[in-house]
């Protein structure tokens, strides 16, 4: 239906609580990227808020194809959103529970040349949200905020520390490049577990890129001779200026550039073998 028909009860958890989970999936030449692993961190996500899923993985990958073909562009985003549905207001699950799923799907409007060759602006913040970053959750206020902060000093991401260790960035993970080494942090409850940041390590693995899963300080961060930022909307960015200071040489490396034209690459072959093999 047209968005701006569909409608939530007042009552929805989600609404009331922000009890629910979300996925952004990318969409390129109408095919979902990366399909069976957001499934997978959507399954994760579920258990994690002990939620069923409402879903086979053969009928949202359905229910995906529908909304691609009912949307305009040949890339996409689709975004979906399960809550715990409505209930009278109560903090803990209602008796009943009625999930409410949401999907939608927008164009998927990629970083444009310009700014992929100057790189974008960062700022640094605590990291202050709570300790289960690791489930996609729609209650967002901290990141909100944190993402807020980068916006009112011109920037476009926040990078988080905790306890002066890099976690990731308010809406996206972060790498760092640090003599010749991409350096990532550990996948645990402190980040997002980003389908993007895979991909990222293994292309990096496939390609003879050194690369190290490790505790990343803050002091590496502010002396890393490159920064990127990881999403599904974002790809992989340059991030050329951190707290106003330049990044390296303030440009995008060599590093980010050769990253850059492998996701490419991976993005036009991971098309053509989901033609050949679609979720079954
Ligand atoms: N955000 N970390 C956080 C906190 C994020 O919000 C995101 C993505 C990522 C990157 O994950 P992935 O590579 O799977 O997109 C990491 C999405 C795009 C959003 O909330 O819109």
């Amino acid at each position: 239906m047209p968005l701006e028909e569909a409608q939530v009860p007042v009552l929805d958890r989600g609404f009331i609580l922000g009890d629910g989970v979300y996925e952004v999936i990318p969409v390129y030449s109408r095919k979902p990227f990366r399909l069976r692993e957001h499934l997978k961190r959507l399954q994760k996500s579920l258990d994690s808020i002990c939620l069923i899923n409402p879903h086979s993985d053969v009928q949202w990958a359905g229910l995906f194809a529908q909304l691609v073909a009912q949307n305009q562009g040949e890339d996409q985003y689709i975004y979906l959103h399960i809550t715990r549905g409505p209930a009278k207001r109560d903090h803990a699950f209602p008796k009943q529970i009625h999930p409410t799923v949401f999907l939608m799907s927008t164009p998927l409007e990629t970083t444009p040349p310009e700014i992929l060759k100057t790189g974008v602006a960062a700022v640094t913040a605590q990291d202050n949200r709570w300790l289960r970053c690791d489930i996609k959750a729609t209650s967002l206020l901290p990141n909100v905020l944190l993402r807020q902060m980068a916006v009112d000093c011109g920037a476009v991401e926040t990078v988080l520390l905790r306890d002066g260790i890099l976690t990731e960035g308010a809406a996206s993970n972060i790498f760092v490049v640090k003599n010749g080494v991409v350096l990532a942090p550990p996948k645990n409850h402190l980040i997002l577990p980003g389908i993007t940041y895979d991909v990222v390590l293994e292309l990096a693995a496939n390609h003879s890129i050194p690369c190290e899963v490790r505790a990343v300080s803050e002091s590496e961060v502010r002396t890393a001779q490159e920064l990127w930022m990881t999403s599904s909307g974002k790809e992989v960015l340059a991030i050329t200026t951190l707290d106003n200071q330049p990044v390296g040489d303030g440009k995008p490396g060599k590093l980010f550039w050769r990253m850059h034209e492998l996701y490419q690459n991976y993005k036009a072959t991971a098309m053509r073998r989901s033609e050949a093999q679609p979720i079954q």
